[in-house]
Formats: structure tokens, sequence, C-alpha cells
């Protein structure tokens, strides 16, 4: 039977007791995670989000009647104890941070009774996860996930604390709204007064904060639910949070400034880590060169090499064909792995596959100088030679290359290049790698839709000395676009913004807007940039994935108090659900 905790005040959390309370009377409130009968004494530790504290239940001290009560809790069940803080009388248990500690209890209140759970409470659980979901509001008590949550709530805090120290202003804005071009599918919420009309939920701040800029806030920042409708991987979510920003009168250096001294505040609040800044900033285009992907993870080598001009005459058709064809051959040199047995090697081979490369040519140079390969009777002495110094390729290194249009091999062997490293345990947890990735190009062609579309989004800056390309070669310009990645991740983004009219005009024209497309969909921040608009550049971070990082965790859900799964459903409330035929007769929606 429940109790009620009229009388008692909790006087601390299980942790906050410490041993300059030795002696004194406290009041503990949580829920059970042990209890262990000992014939004259009964154990049991009790839980709260601070962590455990054990309690001991000695019937000289609690009655007969509360003995029995302490012997009959079970695990969940919610307790208030009154006790004494003592010097623990059994072995001390290091793993607790209260391992030195106990209270006697002198009193005992049932709070709640709870059912047995459908898996243990406990820190690293190895319930599966669809099972934990379901069940989210009992995972949520896992210490891990706990103090996952309350690392991201510091964050929040403490992000808010310096923003608002740097000038800027927390502002509001609106969840129904219109479309916004960040380029992923909208979530639409249908409109009651105007059935066949729909809100699209923000997917991004962006359009809002252009305008808070045109208005003279000068420095906004926001901690926004953002909604993106496409498919799920360990770091996205349909709903998700960021923390954005926007400056007025600032260019790339002054963004960048601001985002570093943030980084450097909440790794040494955090994690007291001293990062070291500036962080190192690359060309997109180095990037995709040296790693074959635009969030390189710096934490180890392995980089890409360009072997084209080596091979360009050799004997092998699948090199000298992509060369042909305007593609490359691109390289990774995999240290000591010489050794690698052919069914690994094959499993690589089907890991590029993949991503949709032919197959993947490997020269293992053997610890005698000779080589084992899959093409290397298509190739004289020397010209293996040349392959392998272009490589930088000693005896006992495996030397892998891909074969194709140049996009399709960087990224490819940049993907290669991040698995191998997962598989053969080359990456330090512990580091911290971040990196400004800038001069992202303006515009990305589509095979799929026949037309340019804006690499970041239609109001980023092109950069003023690639102007003069905008007509002739538009897929040459650079943008002042940059993003923060950290250990492989892209963990922000944001760019300059178009503030001159006839730029803007330009770059719909890229995009293959006309101008009443133009106008119909971005009307009012058109219009509001014919009344005054500031040079104004921005960020915004995906807050989730900062926390996510910087705890060295794998998954984004582990930060998300109620995620959602792959299919974008939530286990727990079976969100999405059909809703009641007068809610749909209200909003004039049948369905075909
Ligand atoms: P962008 O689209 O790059 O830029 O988003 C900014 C950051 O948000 C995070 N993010 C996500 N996190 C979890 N789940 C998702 N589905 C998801 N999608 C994005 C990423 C990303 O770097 N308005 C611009 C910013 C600007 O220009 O100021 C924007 O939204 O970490
Ligand atoms: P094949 O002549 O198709 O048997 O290929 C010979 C070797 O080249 C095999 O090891 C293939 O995996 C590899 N290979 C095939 N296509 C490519 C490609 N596009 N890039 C790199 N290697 C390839």
């Amino acid at each position: 039977m429940a109790e009620s905790m009229k009388g008692l005040k909790r006087t601390h959390r299980c942790t906050e007791v410490t041993k300059a309370d030795i002696g004194k009377t406290v009041t503990l409130m949580g829920w059970v995670q042990k209890r262990r009968n000992l014939g004259s004494l009964i154990f049991v530790d009790l839980r709260d989000r601070s962590g455990l504290m054990q309690i001991v239940f000695d019937e000289n001290d609690i009655g007969s009647e509360g003995f029995e009560k302490a012997g009959s809790v079970r695990n969940e069940f919610v307790l208030a104890v009154v006790g004494r803080v003592e010097q623990r009388s059994g072995a001390v248990n290091e793993k607790m941070a209260t391992g030195e500690l106990e209270v006697r209890a002198a009193a005992l209140r049932v709070l709640a009774e709870a059912e047995t759970p459908p898996f243990p409470i406990e820190e690293n659980s190895q319930t599966r996860e669809e099972l934990r979901l379901k069940y989210r509001f009992l995972d949520l008590r896992r210490p891990d996930i706990q103090r996952n949550l309350m690392v991201k709530s510091r964050v929040a805090t403490l992000s808010r604390n310096f923003m608002a120290e740097q000038g800027f202003l927390e502002i509001e804005t609106p969840m129904l709204g219109k479309s916004t071009p960040e380029g992923a599918r909208d979530y639409l919420v249908p409109s009651r007064i105007y059935p066949g009309s729909f809100f699209a939920l923000p997917q991004s701040p962006q359009l809002f904060k252009q305008l808070l800029m045109c208005s003279g806030y000068d420095r906004y920042f926001q901690i926004a639910r953002c909604f993106r409708d496409e498919d799920l991987r360990a770091d996205r979510q349909p709903e998700f949070t960021q923390m954005d920003m926007e400056l007025s009168f600032v260019d790339i250096d002054d963004v960048i400034e601001v985002n570093e001294k943030l980084l450097k505040y909440l790794w040494k609040e955090i994690l007291d880590i001293d990062l070291q800044t500036p962080f190192r900033r690359m060309t997109w285009k180095e990037a995709m060169n040296r790693f074959g992907s635009d969030k390189p993870d710096l934490r180890f080598g392995m980089e890409l090499h360009d072997v084209s001009d080596t091979v360009k005459g050799c004997g092998f058709g699948v090199f000298t064909g992509a060369i042909e064809n305007g593609g490359s051959v691109r390289g990774i040199n995999v240290k000591g792995q010489a050794g690698m047995p052919r069914k690994k090697i094959d499993a690589l081979t089907d890991f590029v596959k993949g991503y949709g490369l032919k197959g993947l040519a490997y020269l293992s140079i053997q610890p005698d100088g000779t080589y084992k390969s899959s093409f290397a009777k298509f190739m004289t002495e020397e010209e293996l030679k040349a392959l392998s110094a272009a490589m930088e390729g000693e005896p006992g290194d495996l030397l892998l290359f891909a074969a194709d249009k140049n996009k399709l091999a960087c990224e490819t062997m940049g993907a290669l290049r991040c698995e191998l490293a997962r598989r053969l345990e080359l990456i330090d947890p512990k580091k911290f790698e971040f990196l400004w990735v800038v001069e992202f190009p303006l515009l990305e062609y589509s095979e799929e839709e026949g037309r340019f579309t804006a690499m970041h989004h239609p109001f980023t800056m092109p950069m003023e000395e690639d102007l003069k390309f905008i007509d002739t070669d538009p897929g040459s310009v650079r943008a002042k676009a940059y993003d923060i990645v950290l250990n492989g991740c892209e963990i922000g983004g944001g760019s300059v913004r178009i503030h001159q009219n006839d730029i803007q005009e330009k770059m719909f024209e890229c995009l293959g807007f006309t101008k009443e497309q133009a106008q119909e969909q971005f009307s009012f921040l058109l219009n509001a940039f014919k009344y005054g608009v500031p040079p104004h550049a921005g960020l915004a971070y995906g807050l989730d994935r900062v926390v996510m990082l910087m705890l060295g965790l794998d998954s984004i859900r582990d930060v998300i108090a109620f995620p959602k799964v792959k299919d974008s459903s939530c286990l727990m409330t079976q969100a999405p659900a059909p809703v009641d035929k007068k809610q749909l007769e209200e909003l004039g929606i049948t369905f075909k």
C-alpha cells in the first residue's frame, strides 16, 4: 500500500550526503535498486538521479513493524527513509560515490509499490533497444541515460549564459509556418480554417532569423526544435534541436571566432578539457581530395592519394578506363595490413560495392618486397614500383584502389577509410578533432532534377572573387559557407547570407526559379530586404549531435529523452496514429 510523505521533507539526494554528514539525520527518497536480507539486517540500495546510497535496516533501530516492511520492498518501490549517516560497517564499495557511507534507517515509508520491470534498471543495459524504447519511461531511469540528459541540460544552460554574455538575444520563432528551404521533406499540419492549406513545421528557423536581422536585433540565438522528414540514421532524428544563431555586420571570421569561444567554454566547463583554438580549417576541395568526405575524421591518417597520373599509361583497363572517362584512381595505404586474408579483402570489396563502386583493386607489399595483387599481372615491375612509391608503400602495407568518376571514387574511399579505422581500431575515442570545412561549392548539379540546386540554401553568399564565373561556370563558384566538424560528424553549419538584391536574383536564376516563383515562395524575406538589410551571417549546431560526441556516444537516441526509431515512429506512444473521423472531417481531409 502506498503511504503519503506527509510530514517528511527530503533533505538530500543520495550522493549529496558526504562524510561531513556522519552522525546527522537525513531524509532520502528514491527507488529501490536492490534489496538483500541478511537475517538480522536488511540492506537496500536506494537510487535517485544523483546515484545510490546504502540503507541499513536493523530491527533494533526501526522496530519489528518497520523491519518487516523493509523486508517486503522490491526493486523499483519508491521509499522515503529517515536515518542516521554512518561510516559503512562492511566492505567499502569503490564503485559507489557514497561507498564509504550508509544510512541506518529509523523510519521507512513505502511511497509507491512497483511491478517487476520488463528489464533490469542498470547501467550499460544489454536489453535490446526496441524493448527499452517501448518502456522508455523505465529506460530513462538508467544512470547512463540520466547522466546524458543532465549533460545536455547543462550544455543548454551554459550556452544560454554564454550567448547572453556575448550580446545575443534569445528570440522564439514560429513552429507553424511556411516551408523552409533546408532541402528535406516537410512535416505538414493541416489548417482547419483554410481546408486544403497547410502549415509546415520548421526545418530550421532560417528565414525568421534573417528577418530578425532585418529588424535590427543584431545578434539572435535560440535553442529551437526542428523537423525534417528524412531517412533516419544513427545521428539523425525527424525532430531534433538546433542551437541556432545569426549575427549582423559580420563576416566569416567573426562567426568562427564566437563559435570557437563557445565550444572552448563548453568543453572546459563540462569535460575540463582545454581545446586549442583556432581550430584547423580546410577547404571543401581539400577535404574531398584528402579524405573523401566533407566531414573528415582527423583522429587517424590513412589519407587518400590521387594516383591517376601514375597509372594513366598502364595496362590495367579498370584504371585507364576510368581516367579516360574523366574519372580518377584513388588509393589508400592500410599500413601493416599486407597480411590481410583474402576473405577480409572480399568483405571490403562488398563494402565498396554498397556505394556503387564496381570493385576494389589491391596491391599488398609482402615483407620480402614482392607483390600480391588483383591487377599486378597487367602492370610492369616499373609501373608497380611507381604506384607503390606514389602511395608511400612499404613492405607490409596493403594498398587499396578505387577507379571511377571522381566523386564516387573519393566518397567511397573516404567511407572505406573510416570503416577500416573502425575495424582495425585505429581511433582514439578520447580525442576531439575539430575542423572548419570552408569554401563549399555554392551549387550542386542534381542529375535527378536536371538543374543546379543550392548546396546549403538559396540565401548563401557566393565568394566575391568567384562571382564572375556565375554565368559561365556556375558549378565552380564557391560559397561563403562553413561547417564545423567534430570527429567525422557535422555538428553545425552556416553561411554568410546574400544581402544584395542583384546577387539574390542571380542566385534564383541559377537555381531555375522564375521571378514569380521566387516571389511566391520567399516574398516576405525578399520584401524585408527592400527596406534595409544589414550584412549578416549565422550558424546552427545540431545540439543533440554536440552532446552525443561530447559524451563519446554512437547514437543520437541516447541523448534524446523520447526519440523516434528508424521508421520515424515512437514505440512508446505509438505515434503516428490514426485520428478520429470527426477530426478529419473538420479539417476537410479524405484519403484516397
Ligand atoms: P543545417 O541543415 O546544416 O543548417 O543544420 C544545422 C545542423 O543541425 C544538425 N542536424 C540534425 N541533427 C539531428 N537530426 C537531423 N535530422 C539533423 N539535421 C541537421 C546538424 C547540422 O549541422 N539554417 C541552417 C543553419 C544556418 O545556415 O545558419 C541549417 O539548418 O548538426
Ligand atoms: P576484373 O578485371 O573485373 O576481375 O577486376 C580486377 C580487379 O579490379 C578486381 O580486384 C576488382 O575488384 C577490381 N576492380 C574492378 N572494378 C574496379 C574499380 N572500379 N575500381 C577499383 N578496382 C576495381
